[in-house]
């Protein structure tokens, strides 16, 4: 099967009433690993490279691995996606790469740092949605700023100003016509999310409801999503790493946040941890070996069983069947006629 637009893909666990996990990847085994775990579940899949990713991996290399991952599981729908765009020059250079889709966050300013405003939000965005959807590209965009309640990001006192308005959200769906909008509840981004178990005081699904209720139709997208289990965690610690303790988003709390629109969910520390923990463990008990396989092996295995976990807990296994390709040609054709 081609890569696949992520509209299709989100508009589907839409009907299924499921939720679909967006994997970042890196490398081949990263890639390898989740289209195990999608053969293995039946899933449809989404795989995200950050800017970061295209740098490390250089795009013409990554995206022709993911042709080929697209070769080699026909049975698989997989979108190529583009995670934290910071410009339309970005989403630009993805798109005409063949990136499926794309996410611009204009939350932020092009240094990924700043806090933007809305109206420069809404006019990135916007510029981006007419670029992609012109061509059958699906398009992310994002409302609030990612972070945590307890460590006070944001500007305001509160701690909670940089968390997603739900009136202001409704309102940049109508101005820019995004496909799917990540939000802002209290999550973000690597091991150090929460420090103890979060509660409806650190997590604000509340907040994730009131926006569904407003924008029904909208396919919702939560960002920061790794659980960081206690387990992979302990591995690390126990072959000489050294993280504090930490909490992550609990599964639980994604199912309620699918049973509430939302249909995409980030994750990225889960895997990079369930690798680290296996490869500490390799150079721990056999110092003797120097072959990449002996740990990249065993590395790409325990990410391709978080993988296959959190495919099964999101609902998406058993799913990849149930529909054919739409090609970006037969998008752009629905995007027109829907303007009209
Ligand atoms: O956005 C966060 C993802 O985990 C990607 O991280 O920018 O280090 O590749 P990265
Ligand atoms: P985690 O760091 O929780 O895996 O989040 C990844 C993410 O949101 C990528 O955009
Ligand atoms: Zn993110």
């Amino acid at each position: 099967m081609p890569l696949v637009p992520m509209r299709q893909v989100l508009d589907e666990a839409a009907k299924g009433g499921y939720g679909v996990g967006a994997f970042n990847v890196n490398n081949l085994e990263q890639i390898q690993a989740i289209m195990d775990a999608a053969r293995a579940t039946k899933s449809p899949v989404i795989i995200q490279a950050s800017r970061g990713a295209r740098k490390y991996a250089n795009d013409i290399f990554l995206y022709h691995l993911m042709v080929a991952a697209a070769e080699i599981y026909p049975e698989i729908p997989v979108v190529l996606h583009l995670d934290h765009g910071n410009s339309p020059e970005t989403c630009k250079s993805a798109i005409d790469m063949g990136f499926t889709s794309v996410m611009m966050d204009g939350s932020l300013m092009p240094d990924g740092k700043t806090p933007s405003t809305f109206e420069y939000n809404v006019k990135t965005t916007r510029e981006v949605v007419e670029m992609a959807h012109a061509k059958g590209v699906t398009v992310e965009g994002e409302i609030g700023c990612l972070g945590g309640i307890e460590d006070g990001h944001g500007a305001g006192l509160d701690g909670l100003s940089h968390l997603t308005d739900p009136a202001q959200a409704e309102e940049f769906v109508k101005l820019t016509g995004v496909d799917a909008l990540a939000i802002a509840i209290g999550t973000s981004h690597g091991a150090y999310k929460f420090t103890s178990k979060p509660t409806g005081e650190t997590l604000k699904m509340d907040r994730l409801i009131e926006i569904h209720k407003r924008l029904p139709k909208t396919h919702l997208v939560m960002h920061g999503s790794s659980s960081v289990p206690k387990e992979l965690q302990d591995i690390i610690n126990q072959y000489g790493g050294k993280l504090k303790p930490t909490w992550g988003v609990p599964l639980e709390e994604i199912q309620k946040g699918i049973r509430n629109g939302v249909r995409k969910i980030n994750v990225d520390t889960d895997s990079r941890l369930a690798i680290t923990g296996a490869i500490r463990k390799v150079f721990m008990e056999k110092p003797e070996e120097f072959d990449p396989r002996s740990y990249l092996k065993p590395a790409r295995d325990a990410m391709q069983q978080v993988v296959t976990a959190r495919m099964t807990a999101f609902g998406q296994a058993g799913h990849a069947s149930e529909y054919a390709a739409l090609s970006l040609a037969e998008m752009t054709k629905r995007y027109a006629s829907a303007k009209n």
